[in-house]
Protein backbone atom coordinates (compact mmCIF):
# COMPACT_ATOMS: atom_id res chain seq x y z
CA UNK A 1 0.00 0.00 0.00
CA UNK A 2 1.41 3.48 -0.70
CA UNK A 3 0.16 6.31 1.79
CA UNK A 4 -0.05 9.49 -0.05
CA UNK A 5 -0.25 12.91 2.51
CA UNK A 6 -2.25 15.68 0.14
CA UNK A 7 -1.39 18.57 2.51
CA UNK A 8 -4.74 20.53 1.63
CA UNK A 9 -7.95 19.60 -0.45
CA UNK A 10 -7.51 20.54 -4.05
CA UNK A 11 -9.72 20.79 -6.76
CA UNK A 12 -10.82 16.53 -7.70
CA UNK A 13 -9.37 15.57 -10.72
CA UNK A 14 -6.24 14.35 -9.84
CA UNK A 15 -7.36 12.97 -6.37
CA UNK A 16 -10.07 11.17 -8.95
CA UNK A 17 -7.22 9.74 -10.73
CA UNK A 18 -5.65 8.53 -7.79
CA UNK A 19 -8.07 6.95 -6.03
CA UNK A 20 -8.85 4.67 -8.77
CA UNK A 21 -5.52 3.03 -7.94
CA UNK A 22 -6.50 0.38 -5.25
CA UNK A 23 -2.88 0.17 -3.88
CA UNK A 24 -2.78 4.16 -2.68
CA UNK A 25 -4.45 5.07 0.46
CA UNK A 26 -4.62 8.78 0.31
CA UNK A 27 -5.18 11.10 3.71
CA UNK A 28 -6.08 14.73 3.04
CA UNK A 29 -6.00 17.45 5.24
CA UNK A 30 -9.85 18.04 5.48
CA UNK A 31 -9.80 21.48 6.00
CA UNK A 32 -9.79 24.47 3.36
CA UNK A 33 -6.97 26.25 5.42
CA UNK A 34 -3.21 26.29 5.63
CA UNK A 35 -2.60 23.18 7.64
CA UNK A 36 -0.70 23.97 11.14
CA UNK A 37 2.72 22.90 11.14
CA UNK A 38 2.42 20.30 14.16
CA UNK A 39 -0.06 18.83 12.33
CA UNK A 40 1.38 18.65 9.10
CA UNK A 41 4.46 17.09 11.05
CA UNK A 42 2.18 14.63 12.78
CA UNK A 43 0.10 13.84 9.54
CA UNK A 44 3.36 12.74 7.53
CA UNK A 45 4.75 10.59 9.54
CA UNK A 46 5.17 6.91 7.49
CA UNK A 47 3.50 8.17 3.99
CA UNK A 48 5.64 7.38 0.95
CA UNK A 49 4.57 10.96 -1.04
CA UNK A 50 3.72 14.13 -0.16
CA UNK A 51 1.36 16.57 -2.51
CA UNK A 52 2.14 19.46 -1.71
CA UNK A 53 1.07 23.08 -1.60
CA UNK A 54 3.28 25.87 -1.94
CA UNK A 55 2.09 27.46 1.34
CA UNK A 56 3.55 24.65 3.13
CA UNK A 57 7.43 24.32 3.65
CA UNK A 58 8.72 21.31 2.54
CA UNK A 59 12.08 21.05 4.89
CA UNK A 60 14.43 18.86 6.41
CA UNK A 61 12.12 18.79 9.42
CA UNK A 62 9.18 17.42 7.28
CA UNK A 63 11.23 14.74 5.29
CA UNK A 64 12.51 13.65 8.26
CA UNK A 65 8.71 13.76 9.96
CA UNK A 66 7.76 11.54 7.12
CA UNK A 67 10.41 9.15 7.80
CA UNK A 68 12.94 7.18 5.20
CA UNK A 69 10.10 5.71 3.66
CA UNK A 70 8.93 8.93 2.05
CA UNK A 71 10.02 8.90 -1.86
CA UNK A 72 8.22 11.60 -3.58
CA UNK A 73 7.00 15.52 -3.05
CA UNK A 74 4.66 16.18 -5.46
CA UNK A 75 4.31 19.90 -5.59
CA UNK A 76 0.96 21.62 -6.67
CA UNK A 77 2.36 24.32 -7.99
CA UNK A 78 4.42 25.73 -10.89
CA UNK A 79 7.24 27.54 -8.69
CA UNK A 80 8.97 25.11 -5.83
CA UNK A 81 10.69 27.68 -3.53
CA UNK A 82 8.80 25.87 -0.28
CA UNK A 83 10.37 22.83 -1.10
CA UNK A 84 14.38 22.13 -0.06
CA UNK A 85 15.87 20.34 -2.96
CA UNK A 86 19.17 19.61 -1.51
CA UNK A 87 17.57 18.04 1.96
CA UNK A 88 15.09 15.95 -0.53
CA UNK A 89 18.16 15.04 -2.82
CA UNK A 90 20.21 14.11 -0.24
CA UNK A 91 17.08 11.99 1.30
CA UNK A 92 16.70 10.08 -2.48
CA UNK A 93 13.07 11.74 -2.41
CA UNK A 94 11.72 12.93 -6.21
CA UNK A 95 10.39 16.20 -6.70
CA UNK A 96 7.99 17.33 -8.98
CA UNK A 97 5.96 20.25 -9.62
CA UNK A 98 2.75 20.98 -11.89
CA UNK A 99 3.11 23.28 -14.79
CA UNK A 100 1.33 22.68 -17.83
CA UNK A 101 -0.17 24.76 -20.82
CA UNK A 102 -3.17 26.00 -18.68
CA UNK A 103 -1.47 27.54 -16.27
CA UNK A 104 0.86 29.19 -18.80
CA UNK A 105 -2.96 30.48 -20.37
CA UNK A 106 -4.31 31.90 -17.09
CA UNK A 107 -1.09 33.41 -15.66
CA UNK A 108 -0.03 35.31 -18.73
CA UNK A 109 -3.90 36.47 -19.16
CA UNK A 110 -3.99 38.00 -15.76
CA UNK A 111 -0.56 39.77 -16.62
CA UNK A 112 -2.20 41.34 -18.98
CA UNK A 113 -5.37 42.29 -16.70
CA UNK A 114 -2.99 43.67 -14.52
CA UNK A 115 -1.51 46.12 -17.08
CA UNK A 116 -5.00 47.37 -18.48
CA UNK A 117 -6.20 47.36 -14.59
CA UNK A 118 -3.66 49.87 -14.26
CA UNK A 119 -3.17 52.09 -17.03
CA UNK A 120 -7.04 52.20 -17.38
CA UNK A 121 -6.70 52.61 -13.65
CA UNK A 122 -10.15 50.09 -13.96
CA UNK A 123 -9.90 49.45 -9.78
CA UNK A 124 -9.51 53.12 -8.81
CA UNK A 125 -12.00 54.12 -11.50
CA UNK A 126 -14.89 51.00 -10.18
CA UNK A 127 -14.00 52.53 -6.61
CA UNK A 128 -14.64 56.18 -7.35
CA UNK A 129 -17.99 55.24 -9.59
CA UNK A 130 -19.44 52.82 -6.58
CA UNK A 131 -18.40 55.83 -4.40
CA UNK A 132 -20.70 57.97 -5.83
CA UNK A 133 -18.45 60.59 -7.11
CA UNK A 134 -19.30 60.29 -10.85
CA UNK A 135 -21.17 63.67 -11.47
CA UNK A 136 -20.90 63.58 -15.18
CA UNK A 137 -18.57 63.12 -18.23
CA UNK A 138 -15.49 65.12 -17.51
CA UNK A 139 -12.58 65.83 -20.17
CA UNK A 140 -9.81 65.12 -17.91
CA UNK A 141 -11.62 62.83 -15.47
CA UNK A 142 -9.45 60.03 -14.75
CA UNK A 143 -7.26 59.91 -17.25
CA UNK A 144 -5.30 56.51 -17.90
CA UNK A 145 -2.60 55.94 -20.78
CA UNK A 146 -2.89 53.68 -23.70
CA UNK A 147 -1.23 50.44 -23.90
CA UNK A 148 -0.70 50.35 -27.82
CA UNK A 149 2.37 51.35 -29.11
CA UNK A 150 4.40 51.20 -25.75
CA UNK A 151 6.67 49.44 -24.59
CA UNK A 152 6.93 46.12 -22.84
CA UNK A 153 10.00 45.01 -21.02
CA UNK A 154 9.72 41.14 -19.68
CA UNK A 155 12.03 39.57 -17.35
CA UNK A 156 12.26 36.00 -17.76
CA UNK A 157 11.02 34.55 -20.95
CA UNK A 158 10.01 30.99 -20.02
CA UNK A 159 6.25 29.78 -21.09
CA UNK A 160 4.57 32.09 -19.02
CA UNK A 161 7.06 35.24 -20.12
CA UNK A 162 6.41 34.28 -23.20
CA UNK A 163 2.73 33.95 -23.34
CA UNK A 164 2.56 37.03 -21.92
CA UNK A 165 4.48 38.25 -24.72
CA UNK A 166 2.19 36.67 -27.80
CA UNK A 167 -0.62 38.30 -26.42
CA UNK A 168 0.50 42.04 -25.72
CA UNK A 169 2.16 41.66 -29.34
CA UNK A 170 -0.09 39.99 -30.91
CA UNK A 171 -2.98 41.72 -29.63
CA UNK A 172 -1.45 45.10 -28.70
CA UNK A 173 1.12 46.41 -30.66
CA UNK A 174 3.18 46.72 -27.77
CA UNK A 175 7.02 46.96 -28.89
CA UNK A 176 8.72 44.21 -27.18
CA UNK A 177 12.28 44.17 -25.16
CA UNK A 178 13.42 41.35 -22.66
CA UNK A 179 15.94 40.08 -20.55
CA UNK A 180 16.62 36.56 -19.39
CA UNK A 181 19.37 34.98 -18.58
CA UNK A 182 20.22 34.12 -22.35
CA UNK A 183 19.31 35.22 -26.02
CA UNK A 184 15.63 33.83 -26.51
CA UNK A 185 16.05 33.86 -30.28
CA UNK A 186 12.35 31.96 -30.69
CA UNK A 187 11.17 35.45 -29.13
CA UNK A 188 13.17 37.64 -31.26
CA UNK A 189 11.88 35.76 -34.75
CA UNK A 190 8.16 35.50 -33.42
CA UNK A 191 7.59 38.64 -31.81
CA UNK A 192 10.33 40.96 -32.89
CA UNK A 193 11.63 41.10 -29.12
CA UNK A 194 15.13 42.84 -28.34
CA UNK A 195 17.26 41.72 -26.02
CA UNK A 196 18.51 43.86 -23.01
CA UNK A 197 20.53 44.03 -20.12
CA UNK A 198 18.37 44.71 -16.82
CA UNK A 199 19.01 47.79 -16.12
CA UNK A 200 18.58 48.78 -20.15
CA UNK A 201 15.34 47.32 -20.17
CA UNK A 202 14.05 49.26 -16.69
CA UNK A 203 15.26 52.72 -18.48
CA UNK A 204 13.15 51.49 -21.60
CA UNK A 205 10.13 49.86 -20.60
CA UNK A 206 6.21 51.52 -20.07
CA UNK A 207 5.69 48.62 -18.36
CA UNK A 208 7.65 46.20 -17.14
CA UNK A 209 6.79 42.22 -16.06
CA UNK A 210 8.61 39.47 -14.04
CA UNK A 211 8.30 35.66 -14.62
CA UNK A 212 11.70 34.38 -13.12
CA UNK A 213 11.60 31.65 -10.19
CA UNK A 214 12.56 32.81 -7.14
CA UNK A 215 16.35 31.62 -6.51
CA UNK A 216 18.83 33.47 -4.77
CA UNK A 217 19.86 34.97 -7.48
CA UNK A 218 16.72 36.59 -8.08
CA UNK A 219 16.02 37.62 -4.73
CA UNK A 220 15.44 41.02 -4.83
CA UNK A 221 15.99 41.36 -8.71
CA UNK A 222 14.35 44.90 -8.79
CA UNK A 223 15.23 47.13 -5.72
CA UNK A 224 15.84 51.31 -4.87
CA UNK A 225 18.52 51.01 -7.94
CA UNK A 226 16.36 49.46 -10.86
CA UNK A 227 13.42 51.05 -9.23
CA UNK A 228 15.11 54.50 -9.90
CA UNK A 229 16.25 53.25 -13.40
CA UNK A 230 12.70 52.86 -14.70
CA UNK A 231 10.28 55.81 -16.15
CA UNK A 232 8.18 57.81 -13.43
CA UNK A 233 5.52 56.92 -16.00
CA UNK A 234 6.41 53.13 -15.88
CA UNK A 235 4.34 50.17 -14.16
CA UNK A 236 5.50 47.24 -12.80
CA UNK A 237 3.88 43.82 -13.18
CA UNK A 238 4.73 40.79 -10.99
CA UNK A 239 2.77 37.81 -10.89
CA UNK A 240 6.27 35.22 -9.96
CA UNK A 241 6.87 35.48 -6.41
CA UNK A 242 6.73 37.98 -3.91
CA UNK A 243 10.49 38.29 -2.77
CA UNK A 244 11.90 39.12 -6.35
CA UNK A 245 10.39 42.76 -5.49
CA UNK A 246 11.98 44.54 -2.73
CA UNK A 247 8.62 45.68 -1.04
CA UNK A 248 10.10 48.40 0.94
CA UNK A 249 11.86 50.04 -1.91
CA UNK A 250 8.89 49.48 -4.14
CA UNK A 251 6.51 51.25 -1.27
CA UNK A 252 8.78 53.96 -1.79
CA UNK A 253 8.90 54.39 -5.58
CA UNK A 254 5.21 54.30 -5.44
CA UNK A 255 4.84 56.43 -2.94
CA UNK A 256 7.55 59.34 -3.91
CA UNK A 257 6.67 59.33 -7.60
CA UNK A 258 9.58 57.11 -9.08
CA UNK A 259 7.07 54.66 -10.78
CA UNK A 260 3.52 55.06 -12.22
CA UNK A 261 2.82 51.65 -10.79
CA UNK A 262 2.48 48.25 -9.78
CA UNK A 263 0.01 45.49 -9.94
CA UNK A 264 0.92 42.67 -7.61
CA UNK A 265 -0.54 39.38 -7.15
CA UNK A 266 2.65 38.11 -5.17
CA UNK A 267 4.13 39.41 -1.74
CA UNK A 268 7.50 39.61 -0.05
CA UNK A 269 5.70 38.40 3.14
CA UNK A 270 2.91 36.82 1.90
CA UNK A 271 0.16 36.47 3.03
CA UNK A 272 1.18 39.76 4.78
CA UNK A 273 0.12 42.35 2.06
CA UNK A 274 2.87 45.14 3.74
CA UNK A 275 5.70 43.51 5.84
CA UNK A 276 5.60 45.93 8.16
CA UNK A 277 2.26 46.03 8.79
CA UNK A 278 3.05 49.10 10.93
CA UNK A 279 5.27 51.21 8.58
CA UNK A 280 4.13 54.52 7.46
CA UNK A 281 4.79 52.95 3.97
CA UNK A 282 1.58 50.72 3.31
CA UNK A 283 0.70 49.06 -0.05
CA UNK A 284 -2.72 48.76 0.42
CA UNK A 285 -3.13 52.81 1.02
CA UNK A 286 -1.38 53.52 -2.44
CA UNK A 287 -4.28 54.37 -5.13
CA UNK A 288 -1.83 53.57 -7.79
CA UNK A 289 -1.30 50.29 -7.20
CA UNK A 290 -3.47 46.84 -7.95
CA UNK A 291 -3.75 44.09 -5.91
CA UNK A 292 -4.90 40.47 -6.02
CA UNK A 293 -4.44 37.47 -3.45
CA UNK A 294 -2.03 34.93 -5.62
CA UNK A 295 -4.89 34.12 -7.57
CA UNK A 296 -2.90 34.47 -10.96
CA UNK A 297 -3.62 30.62 -11.94
CA UNK A 298 -7.04 30.79 -9.77
CA UNK A 299 -9.39 29.58 -12.83
CA UNK A 300 -11.12 26.11 -12.49
CA UNK A 301 -9.33 25.31 -15.34
CA UNK A 302 -6.38 25.82 -14.25
CA UNK A 303 -6.45 24.53 -10.71
CA UNK A 304 -7.84 21.20 -12.53
CA UNK A 305 -5.49 20.77 -14.76
CA UNK A 306 -2.58 21.38 -11.65
CA UNK A 307 -4.58 18.75 -9.75
CA UNK A 308 -3.95 16.20 -12.84
CA UNK A 309 -0.61 16.98 -13.42
CA UNK A 310 0.47 16.11 -9.71
CA UNK A 311 -1.57 13.19 -9.90
CA UNK A 312 0.11 12.22 -13.18
CA UNK A 313 3.65 12.64 -11.67
CA UNK A 314 2.95 10.02 -8.74
CA UNK A 315 1.31 7.60 -10.96
CA UNK A 316 3.80 7.76 -13.21
CA UNK A 317 6.51 7.48 -10.10
CA UNK A 318 4.57 4.87 -8.87
CA UNK A 319 4.91 3.03 -12.02
CA UNK A 320 9.20 2.91 -11.94
CA UNK A 321 9.00 5.70 -15.00
CA UNK A 322 10.13 9.17 -14.67
CA UNK A 323 8.09 11.79 -13.46
CA UNK A 324 6.82 14.08 -16.56
CA UNK A 325 7.85 17.14 -14.10
CA UNK A 326 10.64 16.09 -11.60
CA UNK A 327 12.97 19.36 -10.42
CA UNK A 328 15.46 16.90 -8.73
CA UNK A 329 18.28 15.90 -11.35
C1 LIG B 1 2.53 28.49 -9.03
O1 LIG B 1 2.04 27.48 -9.54
O2 LIG B 1 3.72 28.57 -8.77
C2 LIG B 1 1.61 29.63 -8.75
O3 LIG B 1 2.24 30.67 -8.11
C3 LIG B 1 0.40 29.21 -7.95
O4 LIG B 1 -0.46 28.57 -8.76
Amino acid sequence: MTKIFITRDIPDEGIKMLRKRKSIKLDIYEKDRKIPRRELLKRVKGCNVILSILTEKMDAQVMDAAGPQLKMIANYAVGFNNVDLDAAKDRGIVVTNAPGPEIVESVAEHAVGLIFALTHRIVETDTFTRAGKYKGWGPKLLLGTDVVGKTLGVIGTGQIGTGLVKRMHDGFGVKIIYNDIKRNPDLEKKYKAKYRSKMQLLREADIVSLHVPLLDSTHHLISTKELKAMKRTAFIINTSRGPIIDETALVKALTKGDIAGAGLDVYECEPLIDCNPKDNYQLRSLPNVVLTPHTASATVETRQAMSRTAAKNILAFLDGKRPPNKVTS
